[in-house]
């Protein structure tokens, strides 16, 4: 029987609760199609502060350097935001993807069609929506040096190098290959330097892509875009600061943030989280809604472990339960017929993997 190891980092906030939902639907899922999910938790973020003092821990990056891939929920809080900024929860979050070398997140926003009417925009606009944000995630404005605030002047410096551009690109034309070969670039090469490296880099690497169309996008109008006409996206790839905010702004195009997986994937093991944050103002109430979280152990199994039923599993399995009309709270006005607590969406999920 194969044997998978996975680290567990749930994080702070909602992260504890949307996790152990996740879990459940691996264990559900593992004990379906015959294999073993072993697992390793790891402190990381605030909760990792107030125990280690440290919001990344050595151990947890040993960890799960040494693991098949791991699932993360979410960190951070307002309890540690008053911490000087490299003892921060995010700045751990940082070092943690920079340490893993996870250079692709991969944020999908699909629409499903039991929730169109969860999202703000018109029904016909997002239907059969199905778009691949990728994020350059351990680069870009984020880590570049120098960088500092000394109470009068602050500033950050965004820095691509060409590598770095042509491996976000390669991933993002290999992924189009296996969707609708469409891939737009978004940057802002009409005034910044480094987006114009980012397009010259994009346009020559098409060049090895034949089959795939390219094209781009200032980042500005992308946003816009994005919310007037949805559907004319396949596979978005951009910088880490544009991605982060355009993947924001995909996950309100599909109804709710409770919905988004991502898998963040490079050289070395995997990460597996829900785009959204650990929410700490519902922590603890059950409310939060855990199918970001499952999906993206669906993502996990897909992606890192080669277990493509259980993914399909997975997938069915939330369909299901959406399409029977179960809501957490954050979807309570979209067509519910029962509302449900995080454990029960949970258990509502595992047990239709259960019965196939
Ligand atoms: C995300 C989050 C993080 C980011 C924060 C928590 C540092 O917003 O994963 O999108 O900006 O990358
Ligand atoms: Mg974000």
């Amino acid at each position: 029987m194969m044997t998978y190891n996975i680290s567990i980092i749930k994080g702070d906030g909602i992260g504890p609760e949307i996790v152990d939902e996740a879990i459940k639907v691996l264990d559900a899922v593992s004990y379906a199609c015959g294999f073993t999910l072993n697992y390793n938790e790891y402190l990381m973020g605030g909760i990792a502060i107030d125990v280690t003092g440290k919001p990344l821990p050595e151990e947890t990056v040993a960890g799960v350097l040494k693991s098949d891939a791991c699932l993360f929920g979410a960190i951070g809080g307002d309890k540690w935001d008053k911490l000087p900024r490299e003892l921060r929860p995010e700045t751990g979050l940082l070092k943690f993807r920079e340490a893993m070398g996870v250079y692709a997140n991969l944020r999908p926003a699909i629409i499903y069609d039991e929730l169109v009417n969860a999202s703000t925009l018109k029904p016909e606009v997002i239907e059969g929506v199905d778009i691949m944000v990728v994020r350059e995630l351990i680069g870009g404005i984020y880590f570049g040096q120098p960088r500092e605030n000394d109470g009068f002047k602050a500033y950050n410096t965004m820095v691509y190098t060409k590598p770095e551009i042509v491996r976000i690109g390669k991933k993002a034309f290999e992924l189009a290959m296996q969707r609708d070969k469409r891939v737009c670039s978004v940057d802002k090469a009409n005034v910044l330097e480094v987006s114009q490296l980012w397009r010259d880099t994009m346009i020559e690497l098409s060049a090895d892509y034949p089959e795939v169309e390219l094209t781009h996008m200032y980042v500005d109008n992308a946003a816009m875009q994005l919310v007037r006409n949805p559907k004319q996206f396949d596979v978005i790839v951009t910088g880490n600061i544009f991605g982060d905010i355009l993947s924001d702004t995909a996950s309100m195009v599909v109804g709710s943030i409770g919905l988004l997986p991502s898998a963040s994937t490079g050289d070395k093991t995997a990460i597996y989280e829900p785009i959204h944050g650990s929410a700490p103002d519902i922590a603890g109430q059950g409310i939060a809604n855990p199918i970001a979280t499952i999906e993206s152990a669906g993502m996990m199994l897909r992606y890192s472990l080669g277990e493509e039923a259980a993914a399909d599993m997975i997938d069915a399995a939330i369909k299901r339960a959406l399409k029977e009309g179960y809501r957490t709270k954050d979807l309570a006005s979209f067509d519910a017929k029962k509302v449900v607590t995080t454990t029960e969406m949970g258990d509502v999920i595992a047990n239709y993997i259960n019965k196939k």
